[in-house]
């Protein structure tokens, strides 16, 4: 089959795949690091499928060299990857842990000598369970904290790594986190929420002027949010009311006050809470992004909930094919997506900083893991971002969720994305067909 037509993304453009520190790394008091909010999430009753931890995941704290060299096979330009904050300050202010950078370091090292251009994540959800039992991201000082980290993490690796976002779904956090209480820390408390949102974009700014002062070498800050095109599921007044309340609470709040644009009054009053604004913050969170990166999975058609919960809206399921979570499966909406952020907010950097699928993989005979729905999200996806580009949207690169089967969070190791198949009993490595697939697709694009 043809590759889908690349050439609007020009010979620069980046092909990498993404995956996140607890997702993968395993060695959970290993070397000195200190319990996340996940590890705690984790033994709550009932939170997490299977009762699954990151504990051992696909234990690449060690198999990192492994990891690399199938990156190498695929022919990738570049890494997503995040730092566990609990590795480097294992308290979450103060006391920083070498062993835990050594780590980074090496790792930094191993991609860079295979070819492989990193790109670092500052927090991918596991803030240290020190500073949840100080009140995590409700507390300004949660935010402070974080920027204390960035600049330790920026003087030992900004020399190398030029590529950083500070915060990875910062939606997932606050809304899932503390909202409907699915993630860790697992709150239901809409106060709690909306004040985490706040800090969480303080500190994204305070990490960004951090990176950008502490790293020896030239840095590229940004930040991957998750996004969805919205869609009325009628054309009922209380339905338009419900896609534009949609729209703020999972687009608008997280675009807005990043973009210099403060945050959005009509969602400020459909949350009613008063956010702790002290002195400039406002345009410290609106520090200049050198690229936005677009996290997309799903669109969302969306009916009025007046009975459900704030912002009282549900999600109804579209008509296209589900993958395994069950999410639709509608690549449109990243072109959609990608021209709303160049032409709404201006971005003039955009990384696809996440996109993939989970399907209930089967493992053949000789290992194969003949993956066609997946390899045919992928080219769909792809061509998406092609399009976008030629529409106009400067997108540099795309990374492809996951590299590895792995922790897929609430739902433990029941659903799989990785380009490679992971045998969690023996940690066996397998590239499935969809792997097979990006390498040609990144061979033809050159
Ligand atoms: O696995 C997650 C990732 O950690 C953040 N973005 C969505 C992925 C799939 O759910």
């Amino acid at each position: 089959m043809p590759s889908p037509d690349t050439s609007a993304l020009g010979p620069e453009f980046l092909w990498g795949a993404a995956t996140s520190a607890y997702q993968i790394e395993g060695a959970a008091a290993e070397d000195g690091r200190s319990p996340s909010i996940w590890d705690t999430f984790c033994r709550v009753p009932g939170a997490v499928a299977g009762g699954d931890t990151g504990d051992v995941a696909t234990d690449s704290y060690r198999r990192w060299p492994e990891d690399v060299a199938l990156m190498r096979t695929l022919g990738l330009d570049t890494y997503r990857f995040s730092i566990a904050w609990p590795r480097i300050v294992p308290d979450g202010t103060g006391a920083v842990n070498q062993a835990g950078l050594d780590h980074y370091d090496r790792f930094v090292d191993g991609l860079l000598e295979a070819g492989i251009r990193p790109n670092a994540t500052l927090y991918h959800w596991d803030l240290p369970q020190a500073l949840q039992d100080r009140g995590g991201w409700p507390e300004r000082a949660t935010a402070e904290a974080f920027a204390e980290y960035a600049a330790v993490v920026a003087a030992r690796l900004g020399d190398r790594v030029t590529d950083w976002a500070t915060l990875n779904e910062p939606l997932c956090s606050a809304w899932i986190g503390h909202l409907e209480g699915k993630m860790a820390p697992g709150l239901t408390d809409l106060t709690a929420a909306v004040r985490a949102s706040f800090h969480l974009h303080l500190g994204h700014g305070l990490a960004a002027q951090a990176l950008r002062a502490a790293a020896p070498g030239p840095v590229r800050v940004g930040l991957a949010n998750n996004l969805s095109p919205i869609e009325p599921a009628s054309d009922s007044e209380a339905d338009l009311a419900a896609a534009r309340r949609a729209d703020g609470h999972i687009n608008r709040w997280w675009l807005d006050p990043i973009f210099g644009l403060g945050y959005p009054e009509d969602m400020l009053s459909v949350y009613g809470v008063d956010l702790p604004v002290q002195g400039d913050d406002l345009k410290t969170i609106a520090q200049p992004l050198d690229w936005l990166g677009v996290n997309y999975y799903f669109r969302q058609i969306v009916a009025d909930d007046p009975t459900g919960p704030v912002p009282g809206f549900r999600q109804l399921p579209g008509p296209g094919a589900q993958t395994a979570m069950p999410w639709e499966v509608h690549a449109p909406g990243l072109e959609q997506l990608l021209l709303r952020v160049t032409h709404e907010y201006g971005a003039r950097d955009l990384m696809v900083t996440e996109s993939g699928a989970a399907f209930d993989d089967v493992v053949g005979p000789e290992g194969r893991v003949d993956d066609a729905e997946r390899t045919a999200y992928l080219e769909q996806h792809v061509a998406a971002v092609a399009r976008a580009a030629a529409a106009g949207a400067p997108v540099s690169a795309f990374y492809y969720w996951s590299l590895l089967d792995n922790f897929e969070w609430a739902y433990g190791y029941a659903k799989r994305f990785g380009l490679v198949h992971v045998d969690y009993a023996t940690q066996q490595r397998t590239i499935k067909a969809s792997g097979h697939r990006y390498a040609e697709i990144i061979r033809q694009a050159r």
